[in-house]
């Protein structure tokens, strides 16, 4: 019998609780001891480590939608491992998660995690030695490597999409526009998604540059004088301090543009699960499953072409920082970043859609 550890760590999204509710009965299918980890490495920072069990009266089916982590994603003060290494802890503090995880005599541990919670694990990988690491990615900012899909993007781009909606009934009313701010830290898939799923105006990311005066004259000779201008959080305007949207919403008051601010901010994160996000997190907790029968270690589930499979940890390291976008010499973008060839970006501006200064 195979004794599994689950931890969730980073920022929480939705689906978190459906892959954890898919390991558990999968893995209570296969005979084997499913244990959570609670608050990611912060669970593992204490002596005991602090972990729960589970059965079915505490992870029925119906609350497996719920958004956030039944685990919980660790304190915003905790230690972890970027602040242990800038405090010079890093020693002590891998120390300490390799012996709670002696302490746990784990065979196998699932960490389910976004880019930079999957990068450290790889970077500091001799804590895991003599068991299986099994990554599965989530994310509502989609900025992994080396897969299409992740969890939490389809249910926040739903999320931000239900926010605009009923924005751009207030916005007609009132003969005016909107500046939404999205997340997505320095990737733009969040915003480009959602943006041609309402039929934004204009939708400005990190990785397309812009012309703030190409957009507003966009913006006037729209043919409706009411809309929605998503800005990403990522992008930056030289010589500009602040809030992306506060910037664009000053520009285009300056130009005659009456518009208003809105920040969905953490909502994007929690939306009740898409199901396209509980088959994804169905898929990728019985693909872990299957790795860890497959004495897999130090991979990441993933799905490219439809087809879901194991990715190595050193390809998806490897991967990270490849391709820098010609638009912005200075940012060196990962392929899961919105590329100049991205299809989505034609399609936009073929529905009238100002996207940057794509060609
Ligand atoms: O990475 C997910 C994300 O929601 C980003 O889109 C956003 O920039 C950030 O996390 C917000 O972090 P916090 O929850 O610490 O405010």
């Amino acid at each position: 019998m195979k004794k599994i550890g689950i931890m969730t760590t980073g920022g929480d999204c939705s689906g978190l609780n459906t892959v954890i509710q898919r390991i558990y009965r999968g893995a209570t299918l296969r005979g084997w001891h499913v244990i959570g980890i609670l608050d990611g490495t912060d669970g593992l920072c204490t002596t005991p480590p602090r972990v729960i069990e589970f059965d079915n009266e505490t992870l029925p089916i119906e609350c497996a939608r719920m958004a956030g982590s039944f685990l919980h994603n660790g304190h915003a003060q905790a230690l972890n491992f970027e602040t242990a290494a800038e405090t010079g802890r890093l020693n002590d503090f891998n120390k300490q998660l390799r012996k709670s995880l002696n302490e746990l005599k784990l065979d196998a541990i699932i960490l389910i995690g976004g880019n930079g919670s999957i990068s450290l694990a790889w970077r500091n990988r001799e804590i895991y030695s003599g068991l299986q690491l099994i990554c599965i990615p989530k994310t509502i900012d989609m900025d992994i490597p080396l897969t299409d899909k992740t969890i939490g993007f389809n249910t926040a781009v739903q999320q931000l999409t239900s926010f605009c909606d009923q924005l751009m009934l207030t916005a007609r009313s009132h003969h005016r526009w909107f500046v939404v701010q999205t997340m997505g830290r320095e990737c733009g898939q969040l915003a480009l998604n959602a943006g041609i799923a309402i039929g934004a105006t204009a939708i400005l990311i990190p990785e397309i540059k812009f012309n703030v005066d190409s957009m507003i004259a966009h913006i006037k000779n729209a043919p409706r004088d009411y809309g929605i201008i998503l800005v990403s959080e990522g992008i930056s305007l030289r010589g500009h301090s602040g809030k992306p949207a506060d910037i664009i919403s000053r520009k285009l008051t300056a130009s005659g543009i009456v518009n208003r601010t809105a920040f969905p901010e953490h909502t994007q994160r929690v939306g009740d699960t898409t199901a396209a996000d509980r088959i994804l997190a169905a898929r990728f907790a019985d693909c872990a499953l299957n790795a860890i029968a497959n004495n897999e270690t130090y991979v990441m589930t993933a799905v490219n072409n439809c087809e879901c499979k194991t990715v190595s940890l050193a390809d998806f390291f490897a991967a990270g920082y490849v391709s820098a976008d010609p638009n912005i010499p200075d940012l060196q973008t990962s392929d899961a970043y919105v590329s100049p060839d991205d299809p989505l970006l034609d399609i936009a501006t073929d529905m009238g859609i100002y996207i940057g200064e794509t060609k």
